[in-house]
């Protein structure tokens, strides 16, 4: 290749790509963190939050908040944009509150939760290693000692408390005399509406003193959402309105989510992008749904434990042997098997029956239970992917590999 080849294809690459920027104004924007200045139809929400946390202002604690609503309704961002108000007018009247925001899927652990607050009020605390009662009094004895009021919100609460129980909450939310003169607000923020049975009625109590539920936007709310994110985002001229409306329509048929709309109007224009193309249509959009709906289908089969992987497998070959018949007795057969090709035991069919269920509520597989009058009842197992796209989820796990054939 000549040296003219060569600067000709570059040429090519980085004049497509200044196309490309024709297309962006602000490329952050987009992002599904971003918190925009302007939440258009949470005006309630933000009020009754304010009224709340409003306390801080004349040095009173402000009582437990519990937050709930589906995924992409604001809580998040309602929350975010509450705080950085707050803590701008703290700021400017000098009264000492800290606000400390932790998301618990993030963070993971109640040790690193509690190693979050511990950091925004200035104690070190190591990796790992004390135990969590520990952390807990040395935190408290540090609130005490400076008076130190704080509002600890805790984002995806349910993580937690699914995977330790809710003694850690028991604990923040009954320590106000080992505090006193400083307290400790907590803000817990739940996409789970089932969440609050999960408590222990003193937790439940004690956490929710203040409830506010976020309800899912409608169509019309998200091509609002969606229009202000795009002139953020996008440069005028470089979208159309028809692309915006397929958006919003397909992130509202379900719950009105506008964390899927976002996401959507951002793949959609990576792809328009990547194509030079710059203008955003509808055509776009059509394509960034089938991604997303991949990259969401793969990381659900990829997180899978090793079993319901098996299960999933096992139902596919069956209703490939016999795609009349792929009854859940086939399925534990075809299980069993498998399990054995890989060494490890098989579960009971109850345990399986479950798992079953588990993957029908994810979406992969249907389960429908068929009466045969007197001969009893069978569940017909239809996979609703194909083995194609599980080899290629499975792939990067060891114990799976060898059972494709
Ligand atoms: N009322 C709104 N106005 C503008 N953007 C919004 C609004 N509600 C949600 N969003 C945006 O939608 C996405 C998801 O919101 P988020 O607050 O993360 O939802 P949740 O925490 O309820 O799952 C974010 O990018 C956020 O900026
Ligand atoms: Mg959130």
């Amino acid at each position: 290749m000549t040296t003219n080849q060569n600067d000709e294809i570059l040429d090519a690459i980085f004049s497509k790509a200044l196309q490309g920027r024709k297309l962006f104004q602000n490329h952050e924007a987009l992002r599904s963190d971003f918190v925009p200045h302007h939440l258009p139809f949470r005006n309630p929400q933000l009020t009754s939050i304010g009224q709340i946390l409003a306390p801080i202002l004349h040095g009173s604690k402000p009582s437990n908040l519990l937050i709930y609503g589906k995924t992409g309704t604001g809580k998040t961002a309602a929350t975010k944009h509450i705080i950085t108000k707050l803590v701008e007018t703290i700021i400017k009247k000098h009264i000492d509150t800290k606000f400390v925001y932790c998301n618990a899927r993030m963070t993971g652990t109640e040790y690193r939760t509690l190693a979050e607050l511990a950091s925004a009020i200035g104690l070190t605390i190591p990796f790992t290693g004390l135990a969590i009662t520990e952390v807990l009094s040395r935190i408290q004895q540090l609130m005490k000692q400076t008076s130190l009021r704080a509002v600890f919100v805790i984002d995806e609460i349910d993580y937690l408390v699914t995977a330790y129980g809710d003694d850690l909450l028991y604990d923040l939310t009954s320590s106000s005399d080992k505090i006193s003169p400083g307290f400790l607000s907590l803000i817990g923020i739940s996409n789970d509406l089932q969440f609050k049975e999960q408590l222990g009625a003193r937790v439940q109590s004690r956490l929710s003193e203040e409830e506010l539920v976020f309800p899912p936007y409608s169509v019309e709310e998200l091509r609002t959402i969606l229009n202000e994110r795009a002139q953020l985002s996008l440069n005028p001229n470089a979208y159309t309105t028809a692309a915006i409306n397929l958006c919003a329509a397909l992130s509202g048929s379900e719950h009105g989510d506008a964390r899927r709309a976002v996401d959507l109007l951002r793949v959609a224009a990576e792809l328009a992008e990547r194509e030079g193309s710059n203008l955003l249509d509808d055509r776009h959009v059509r394509i960034a749904v089938q991604k997303i709906d991949q990259d969401r289908v793969s990381d659900a089969l990829r997180t899978l434990p090793i079993h319901a992987k098996i299960v999933l497998l096992a139902s596919i070959y069956s209703a490939h042997t016999d795609p009349a018949r792929a009854s859940s007795g086939l399925v534990y057969d075809k299980y069993c098997e498998l399990c054995k090709k890989t060494g490890l035991e098989s579960l009971t069919t109850r345990r399986v029956s479950g798992l079953l269920t588990e993957l029908d509520t994810l979406g992969l597989i249907t389960a429908a239970v068929v009466n045969y009058g007197r001969y009893g009842r069978t569940k017909k197992i239809n996979p609703e992917i194909t083995l194609e796209t599980a080899s290629k989820a499975f792939e990067s796990d060891d114990a799976m590999r060898h059972l494709f054939h």
